[in-house]
């Protein structure tokens, strides 16, 4: 595959640098991309030379046994298994990169991307749908209020793009940047902003009463912007958590049992949404005019790294070779 263009998400220095997780080093980087296939195995029918694809990484070999090839995280328990260390030998190298071999199972044809204007913003659709799985998990959005946590970073900026696209009542945008969430304010009149105070009284009043949250915070040093959100939730709420927390959470059991809550995780996407989210670009109900995109080379690492860092919003970092 030619790669087209490849997200840096924005803790890739933190991946690089050890923070989350081993990797079979030495290795090609790069969790997705979006690329032009230029050839296939003879046993390869989804996808043909030509094609437009989304690479989005994931490998699963069923039974929890899932990796991110070129990339940290595993699915499942996320500990790993003697299956995992196979796939990993296997499918070792990601997509920073000119051209990169892809398994077919991590190849989704976009239909009709070969007219897409702009190829290196179809890099966004990863973390596009990563968040839509994610809200997904809540049922329909239609007519729901829907609250965003870390809706000043990428993942919930996307979050926030998706759930206005798909007909929420109200988003509102949770976070601490204030410049990021007055640029999100900016998307519509269906747009709240609520920016955090660390009290959590104070916060869940801010941010609800509402039907749905989706948290895509980044590792907070406690889970109290999470447990704000929680108890913004109305009766028969859902909270889905896709975001980088590594706290417990302290649910009352009884609580949550009154209040018949649904406490959902999710992590990356399947091939049905992002079939879903490329439509909704496709057809313009979602434009990708609204995302800032930074682009940067191959043999810029380190700028790459740092900018993907300092980039929040509805900005991001995509690699073009
Ligand atoms: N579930 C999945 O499949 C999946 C897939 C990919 C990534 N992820 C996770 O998604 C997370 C977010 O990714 P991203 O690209 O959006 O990262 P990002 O752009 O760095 O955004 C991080 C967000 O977390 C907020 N935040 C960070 N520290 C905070 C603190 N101490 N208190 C309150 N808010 C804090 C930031 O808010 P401010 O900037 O306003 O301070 C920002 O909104 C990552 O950590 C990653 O683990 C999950």
């Amino acid at each position: 595959m030619e790669v087209l263009a490849a997200h840096v998400p924005a803790y890739t220095n933190v991946v690089v640098t050890g923070g989350r997780g081993g990797l079979p080093v030495p290795l090609v980087l790069g969790p997705a991309c979006v690329g032009r296939v230029i050839d296939v195995a003879p046993d390869v029918f989804h996808v043909a030379p030509g094609d437009i694809v989304l690479d989005t990484a994931l490998l699963d070999a069923g039974g929890g046994d899932e990796i991110l090839v070129g990339w940290v995280g595993l699915g499942g328990s996320g500990a790993g298994s003697e299956r995992t260390d196979r796939m990993r030998e296997v499918w070792h190298d990601g997509v920073f990169a000119e051209k990169a071999l892809c398994a077919k199972e991590t190849m989704i044809k976009l239909p009709g991307a070969e007219d897409y204007p702009d190829p290196a913003r179809l890099s966004f659709l990863t973390w596009l749908c990563v968040a839509a799985e994610g809200l997904h998990a809540a049922g329909p959005l239609a007519g729901r209020d829907v609250a965003v946590l870390g809706a000043t970073g990428q993942m919930g900026g996307a979050a926030v793009l998706l759930a206005l696209a798909e007909g929420a009542a109200t988003v509102t945008a949770v976070g601490r940047n204030k410049k990021a969430l007055d640029r999100l304010a900016e998307l519509g009149p269906r747009v709240r902003t609520h920016q955090l105070t660390g009290d959590r009284a104070t916060d869940a009043a801010g941010i609800g009463p509402v039907d749905v949250v989706l948290d895509a915070l980044g590792a907070t040093p406690t889970a109290d912007a999470t447990m704000a959100a929680y108890d913004s939730l109305r009766v028969r709420g859902t909270m889905v958590l896709v975001g980088g927390v590594r706290q417990d959470l302290a649910i009352p059991y009884g609580d949550f049992m009154h209040r018949r809550l649904t406490l959902r995780g999710s992590w990356m996407s399947n091939d049905e949404t992002v079939l879903t989210v490329w439509n909704l670009i496709r057809s313009g109900v979602l434009d990708l005019s609204a995302v800032e995109l930074l682009t940067v080379g191959l043999d810029e690492a380190e700028t790459a790294l740092d900018l993907a860092e300092r980039t929040s919003g509805l900005s991001f970092v995509a690699l073009v070779p």
